[in-house]
């Protein structure tokens, strides 16, 4: 099969791994793919948004299957397009994507159809969100509506952060928040292969989302992840399998708009069960590299049998990965480009690359978060001393990462 990724951060570089150890794979193409991707397959100068782009290049080049990372891409109807030219996709249209990319759109069909979530009302001006947040009190949740790389979130702890949050937000023309009860709990990630009704899960992983130790700090789009969960019982992820996941597949199929692709849950077990915090339309990062380096059946053979309705046999070691994001001094808030990064070499690391360039033989940062080490090993305490110890070798004087990856598993 000729296969053709589409992004350029660790996600992708993580889906384009997995698919070129498929004995399937013949040919990897990546669009635009980055540095560690070009070292399994073959670049190609085509952006993720350029959805005619891309599927002229898939059509022109035979593409067998076409595998989506992005939202963005997602969100520009990349599928559609595809689908209408008759060529093969993992990844839902621009209509099941809203589960992702309206945050309205995702909590008004969890509403109709039952699946847990905190409640919540969706604000179009200032004056009455600030009014129903000032009768509401804190602890409270301000989201805004679109895609916003995971940083559109404001968990406020008081009446002040809360009315910033909102300023902020409308500040932006047309944008509109969904303003939700504050949940409490231990919180992991469930991604799941889905065609229609068919509801395959992967193991699952926990997120940081917070930039500092301790969460502490302002969300960002994940700052390290590790798999298995260990409090995540294989019975809490059947009770998560039929009351979340199998029920907004089927509630996407009734509203018209029937998903295939990657489904992910965001997911929180609270005292009063398990409730949805997000649903995403597409793997999660940094969730893809410690989940797909440890599945050992055939990635694209799993992916073609959901696409025939087929219930794929998945195999994955025992063994636990555990993975750090080195990310740019000043992310989320800015970030720095061009900073010379060294000592990859020196590591045993699997190194996923994020937001890198390469120039000159040389490697440098470009974007947010730039790399990710992960590692495996018998147990977590294990994997996380081989990260952390890998992750001093790594020289940069703009790059930042979190000391406590994985800790949260460990209590
Ligand atoms: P989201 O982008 O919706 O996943 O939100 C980012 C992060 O904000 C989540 O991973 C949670 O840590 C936190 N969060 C979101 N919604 C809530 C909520 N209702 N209660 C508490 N924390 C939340
Ligand atoms: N790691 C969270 C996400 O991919 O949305």
């Amino acid at each position: 099969m000729k296969v053709l990724v589409i992004g350029t951060g660790g996600r992708e570089h993580a889906l384009a791994l997995a698919a070129s150890k498929s004995p399937l794979c013949e040919k990897l193409y990546c669009a635009p793919g980055n540095p560690g991707m070009g070292q399994i397959g073959e670049n190609v100068n085509i952006k993720a948004d350029d959805v005619k782009g891309l599927a002229d290049f898939a059509q022109n080049n035979g593409i067998d299957l076409t595998i989506v990372g992005p939202e963005n891409t997602l969100a520009a109807g990349l599928a559609d397009e595809f689908l209408a030219r008759n060529l093969k996709v993992f990844g839902p249209t621009q209509g099941a994507a809203q589960v992702e990319s309206s945050k309205d759109f995702a909590k008004s069909l969890m509403k109709k159809y039952d699946i847990p979530t905190a409640a919540y009302e969706t604000f179009h001006d200032l004056e009455s969100a600030k009014a129903y947040v000032l009768e509401h009190g804190a602890p409270i949740v301000i989201k805004e509506n679109g895609l916003k790389a995971g940083k559109g979130v404001t968990v406020a702890m008081n009446i002040e952060d809360a009315l910033e949050a909102l300023e902020i937000a409308f500040a932006i023309e047309d944008n509109a928040v969904v303003i939700e009860d504050y949940l409490e709990g231990f919180e992991f990630s469930l991604i799941a292969l889905v065609n229609g009704d068919l509801v395959v899960p992967l193991e699952c992983a926990q997120d940081h989302k917070r930039v500092g130790d301790n969460d502490t700090g302002p969300n960002t789009g994940g700052m390290g992840s590790y798999s298995p969960v260990r409090k995540i019982t294989p019975e809490l992820v059947n009770t998560t399998m039929e009351a979340i996941m199998k029920p907004m597949a089927k509630a996407l199929q009734a509203e018209g708009v029937p998903f295939t692709g990657f489904l992910y849950g965001g997911l929180m077990v609270t005292e009063d069960g398990i409730k949805t915090i997000e649903f995403n339309a597409r793997f999660g990062d940094p969730e893809a590299e410690v989940i797909l380096c440890r599945l050992e059946s055939d990635f694209l053979q799993a992916i073609l049998d959901v696409m025939d309705g087929r219930k794929p046999e998945l195999k994955w070691t025992d063994k636990t990965s555990h993975g750090v994001v080195l990310a740019s001094t000043g992310y989320p808030a800015s970030s720095t480009k061009g900073a010379l990064i060294e000592g990859l070499e020196d590591t045993d690391s699997l190194i996923y690359h994020m937001g890198t360039k390469g120039e000159d033989g040389n490697l440098y940062t470009n974007g947010g978060r730039v790399l990710m080490l992960v590692n495996l090993a018998d147990t977590l305490e294990e994997a996380m001393e081989k990260t952390y110890a890998d992750l001093k070798h790594v020289k940069s004087d703009a790059l930042f990462y979190r000391n406590d990856i994985g800790r949260k598993d460990l209590d």
